[in-house]
């Protein structure tokens, strides 16, 4: 069998991985699903889920793409377990439902940037988020996105993305933690940190039933997880790196820049509106325009702000892009270019109702974060604390000779509590779940 590609460096590794997890989801879905649970109370219950299932469910995923050295739907059979590749199955269904209205996010992106040069929305950031969001607007600007991923990843993503998640990340923290200094100086933004930061565990207690599952799923989809795009990138990773570290570096990174554009976005629609729970998905969209009207140089912030948000929001679509491609190419022998575009062209297609009308967009993604996502989440942890069991303890092991009893409290950690805590929040989204709007 000819010589399987690698991660060049362990850096290379934790940099594509930071690069799916960084994205819209942070940016842009974070600040609103925080808006829209309650503020501190979700960030809460956020927290928790990565601790508690995020970081074990990311090992989970890295053990079974290590050990098979395949892609998601190839590996469950490597491993004797071909029973099992539904898992990989809905994963790369998940996939490809997820970026059609990812793509949608991410042309509203485009659309900003190109706005920012002009600063086309500076007189009245809310009316444009309105007039730019759905319709004909959205759907040109969907095309163009969907196009960006489809062509990096029919070219191939080394170099460039890998260039570009090296500047990316730093440059989103340094810029968010610049614009957060910013949104600290406005008068009026008080009362934002104390919706972010501090907990109503009264509310909390009172609405438990929404919160968990949004929190959770949240917390999942923010980590790339669930989709098999941990699974395929692990099976790329020699065995001399520690999967622990790797992923809790990961997870930690990940929910600092969701963290910050929390800390961006509440000061600054305290000191405007003092509206937090009704900014709904435009809430980026409104708040950070709004600073940067009033800031000296506003259109550069602009560029270089909603130019970075663009970067992260691709280096996460192609990921979503490329799990679903690397399948159909590995496992069918089509040709990665027609496969790419044909694939590119369905997604388009699939994301024009969340394009047309902004409630479309939230039952595409309550579907799949809610639904779609804990399900995969809860076979992974299954299929790796019962069926894996002592493979995975030993997979974890490879490479990290400190470990002690760290694996054992892991495996116990999937076949209890992670995995209840996953099945309670998938029941819950069942039973919250409600229709298609008409
Ligand atoms: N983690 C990405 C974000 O936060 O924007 C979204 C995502 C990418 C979810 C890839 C799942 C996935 F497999």
């Amino acid at each position: 069998m000819a010589d399987r590609d690698a991660w060049a460096s362990r850096l290379g590794f934790i940099l594509a991985a930071i690069g799916s997890a960084v994205g819209l989801g942070n940016i842009w879905r974070f600040p609103y699903q925080t808006a829209e649970f309650g503020g501190a109370a979700f960030l809460v219950v956020y927290v928790l889920a990565v601790l508690v299932i995020g970081i074990p469910a990311i090992l989970a995923e890295f053990v079974i793409g290590r050990r098979a050295e395949m892609s998601a739907i190839g590996a469950f059979e490597k491993l004797g377990r071909k029973e099992w590749t539904v898992i990989g199955a809905i994963g790369v269904f998940g996939g490809f439902w997820t970026l059609s209205y990812y793509s949608v996010v991410g042309g509203w992106v485009i659309r900003y940037l190109t706005g920012s040069f002009t600063g086309a929305y500076f007189g009245a950031p809310g009316e444009y988020f309105g007039a730019v969001s759905a319709g004909m607007d959205a759907i040109a600007f969907h095309a163009l996105f969907m196009l960006l991923t489809v062509g990096i990843v029919a070219f191939g993503i080394e170099g460039g993305i890998e260039k570009a998640t090296k500047v990316m990340v730093p440059a989103i923290v340094l810029l968010m933690v610049g614009l957060a200094f910013f949104a600290y100086t406005l008068p009026g933004s008080g009362p934002g940190y104390e919706f972010f930061l501090s907990p109503d565990f009264g509310v909390l207690a009172d609405n438990l039933a929404t919160v968990i599952p949004a929190a959770v799923g949240q917390a999942l989809f923010s980590l790339s997880l669930g989709f098999s795009v941990m699974i395929t990138y692990a099976s790329y990773i020699s065995d001399d790196k520690s999967l622990p570290v790797d992923g809790l570096s990961i997870a930690v990174v990940n929910s600092l820049i969701g963290i910050l554009a929390g800390l961006v976005v509440f000061p600054l629609l305290a000191s405007q509106t003092g509206e937090y729970g009704g900014a709904g998905p435009g809430a980026i969209f409104v708040s950070v325009p709004t600073a940067l009207a009033r800031l000296p140089l506003g259109e550069l912030f602009g560029v270089v702000f909603f130019g970075i948000v663009l970067i992260a929001a691709l280096s996460s679509s192609i990921s979503l892009l490329e799990v679903v491609v690397s399948y159909l190419v590995d496992n069918h022998g089509v040709s990665r270019k027609p496969t790419t575009v044909g694939l590119g062209s369905v997604i388009f297609v699939l994301g024009l109702p969340s394009a047309w009308k902004t409630a479309w967009l939230g039952w595409f993604d309550g579907l799949a974060v809610n639904l779609i996502l804990p399900l995969a989440v809860l076979l992974v942890v299954f299929f790796v604390g019962w069926v894996m069991a002592d493979d995975a303890v030993d997979e974890l092991r490879r490479g990290t000779s400190d470990l002690g009893t760290l694996g054992t409290v892991w495996l116990w950690a999937l076949r209890t509590v992670v995995l209840l805590a996953v099945f309670g929040t998938l029941a819950l989204s069942v039973f919250q779940f409600t229709g298609a709007p008409v």
